[in-house]
């Protein structure tokens, strides 16, 4: 960047106008437009580009992102930046990803404690026992972990790319067996659709566990005709009770296509607020259930990213290769 050339910053109007349905201007004015213009600036000034998951709040996510999407958009765009620095206004994992596809990038997570309960849920030992165990069986493993556990793994997924994934992998190693990890309910929904079966691992997403089929039956009870979209992270027993399962980038594809006049989206809640901007002629019912990771990425925590350039993602170089690897291959599929 020409560090001489005046630094545009969109007129207050245009950077509002995308919230207008969610917020008064004074309240956009009071809480959010001043770390918006100096995030803004600071983008330019570091040649940085923001990378913000469907989850993230829409202050972040219309206001001061260059690039949006769900896990796999976001790990497929961060291979195609020529930006020097990468701000991940998502989880460690999302950053992780980033990393792996950019070693010789700056990747920031503007709070190292947004963590995923998933990614918690396992260890890379935990994976060399279940290789122990069942010998030969290929490993995928969703993109919401570790590196190290990435490491152990022969290909990764996302909820957008699971059962193609599962499908190729079966077929490429002519097995009907997977090693699905850490997600039970994402492997049992799959294994539902595919006919695989799964050898899993008990991680629970915390935020998606917590939906039941009675809470689905109660809205449809309150809001006739309403169109359920749930996140294969949920229990099975509620998939089962949606009229469709997919990734965010899925359910958000679907409401742009189908417009349904009324939506219940069965995930996170800021999702709802973000297509809602998007589709003004779709009603969204919002179960609230927010993921408190998500919720640690704040404009004030990405503007003190971009001024102190803390914290740099790094993975241990012993583990680089192989957990690239997992991803690099996946993004093949
Ligand atoms: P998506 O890949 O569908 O965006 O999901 C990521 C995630 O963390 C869901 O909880
Ligand atoms: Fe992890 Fe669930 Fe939060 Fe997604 S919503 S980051 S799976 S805890």
């Amino acid at each position: 960047m020409d560090q001489f050339a005046p630094i545009h910053i969109p007129p207050r109007d245009a950077l509002f106008a995308p919230l207008a349905r969610l917020m008064t201007r004074a309240d956009w004015e009071t809480r959010f437009a001043d770390d918006i213009e100096a995030i803004l600036r600071l983008k330019r000034e570091r040649n940085a580009v923001i990378l913000a998951h469907n989850y993230q709040t829409p202050e972040i996510f219309h206001c001061v992102s260059d690039i949006r999407g769900d896990s796999l958009a976001l790990a497929r765009e961060a291979q195609n930046t020529d930006a020097s620095v990468i701000v991940m206004a998502g989880v460690h994992f999302m950053a992780e990803t980033a990393k792996l596809m950019n070693p010789h990038k700056t990747v920031l997570i503007p709070d190292s404690r947004a963590g995923c309960s998933l990614a918690e849920s396992i260890t890379a030992e935990n994976v060399r026992a279940l290789k122990r165990t069942y010998p030969g069986v290929p490993v995928i493993t969703y993109v919401n972990s570790s590196a190290a556990v990435k490491a152990e793994t022969d290909v990764c997924c996302t909820s957008g790319n699971a059962k193609r994934v599962v499908e190729t992998v079966a077929r490429e190693w002519n097995t009907d067996r997977v090693i699905m990890i850490p997600d039970e309910f994402l492997a049992k929904n799959i294994q539902k659709q595919t006919g695989i079966e799964m050898l899993t691992w008990p991680g629970h997403c915390e935020v998606h566990e917590k939906f039941t089929p009675l809470e689905v039956r109660q809205y449809r009870r309150m809001h006739p005709g309403v169109v359920v979209l749930a996140h294969p992270e949920c229990p099975p027993e509620v998939v089962a009770e949606a009229d469709y399962s997919g990734s965010t980038a899925d359910m958000q594809n679907l409401v742009a296509r189908e417009q349904p006049k009324k939506v219940l989206l069965v995930t996170e809640c800021s999702m709802s607020d973000n297509l809602a901007t998007q589709n003004p002629h779709t009603e969204f019912v919002r179960p609230c259930n927010l993921c408190p990771h998500m919720k640690r990425i704040t404009l004030p925590a990405i503007r003190h990213a971009l001024e102190t350039m803390t914290t740099p993602v790094e993975i241990p170089a012993d583990l680089f290769p192989a957990a690239r690897r997992a991803v690099e291959r996946m993004l093949a599929i």
